[in-house]
């Protein structure tokens, strides 16, 4: 698997892949949908468990007598909710690291594999060639878990799509902890300080001030080098690295590729300085 992550040969097909899909899903909005910023959480993973779930059923039922029809609508089920599926993970590549996009370029080279052999097991069952279906069911089944394991490696070795912020809460320490003096803090601008060793950026808004975490979910992108944007009426900061956008007065993300809100800090003024704790 890290030969796989180095395996630079597969930048040029990958690069072009990458732009293909950047030219193709637009606008903004498609993608904020494919990435799962409604959800909260990336919706690829949410997506996969319907054809997932549907394949291995089939799987099942293929080996009981007399289930054709369920089997046949099993596999269609699942050839048919793959593609959606499909379109939301490349979505969601097209936005990771160059280490990451090599193995999600395997990862969804296995998959299609196993759709089109799916698809293949769909024509031969609706054709009455069901030993033929099943075979091709069961060759599909084998490209899509190797498909599978792939994805896993790039969600919990790699970390691709899960939140690089939230962790960093565990390496703040207990209770209330001084920021700022809230005179030194110019209005409706970033500023960045470290609560521990975490960093953290401030904005101030009149009286109040909103202590965020600084490195972004998606891929730990510096967001006080980030701008401020007016977004849906609200203030935001968008990250320099892929433009995800948070809401700066309550961590919503508004736009992706990061699927997940930016964690907030509680806060306090105490004899004109800010203080900040964990949440
Ligand atoms: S690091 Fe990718 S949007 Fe921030």
């Amino acid at each position: 698997m890290t030969k796989l992550e180095q395996t630079a040969a597969l930048d040029r097909v990958g690069d072009r892949l990458q732009r293909a899909v950047q030219a193709t899903l637009r606008p903004q909005r498609v993608r904020d949908l494919l990435h799962g910023v409604f959800l909260g959480h990336p919706l690829h993973p949410a997506m996969v468990q319907v054809p997932v779930g549907a394949w291995i059923s089939a799987a099942v039922v293929d080996l009981l007598p007399g289930q054709r029809r369920a089997a046949t609508t099993l596999v269609a089920l699942g050839t048919v909710s793959a593609v959606p599926a499909a379109v939301a993970g490349l979505n969601d590549w097209a936005e990771l690291s160059r280490d990451q996009r090599r193995v999600g370029l395997v990862h969804a080279a296995a998959n299609t594999v196993g759709l089109t052999l799916y698809a293949g097991s769909l024509a031969a069952r609706l054709n009455g060639r069901h030993g033929v279906g099943r075979a091709l069911a069961y060759l599909g089944l084998g490209a899509a878990s190797a498909g599978a394991y792939l994805g896993g490696h790039l969600a919990y070795k790699q970390g691709a799509q899960v939140s690089q912020s939230v962790s960093e809460l565990h390496r703040m320490s207990d209770g209330w902890q001084s920021v700022a003096e809230l005179a030194g803090l110019p209005q409706r601008k970033l500023v960045t300080r470290e609560v521990d060793d975490v960093s953290v950026i401030l904005y101030r808004h009149g009286d109040e001030v909103t202590v965020m975490l600084e490195r972004c979910p998606h891929q730990s992108g510096p967001l006080g080098e980030g701008e401020v944007q007016e977004i849906d009426g609200h203030a935001c900061v968008v990250c320099p690295w892929h433009g995800s956008a948070f809401r700066l007065n309550g961590g919503e993300v508004v736009h992706g590729p990061s699927a997940t809100d930016q964690q907030i800090l509680p806060t306090r003024i105490v004899d004109g300085t800010l203080q900040t704790r964990l949440p």
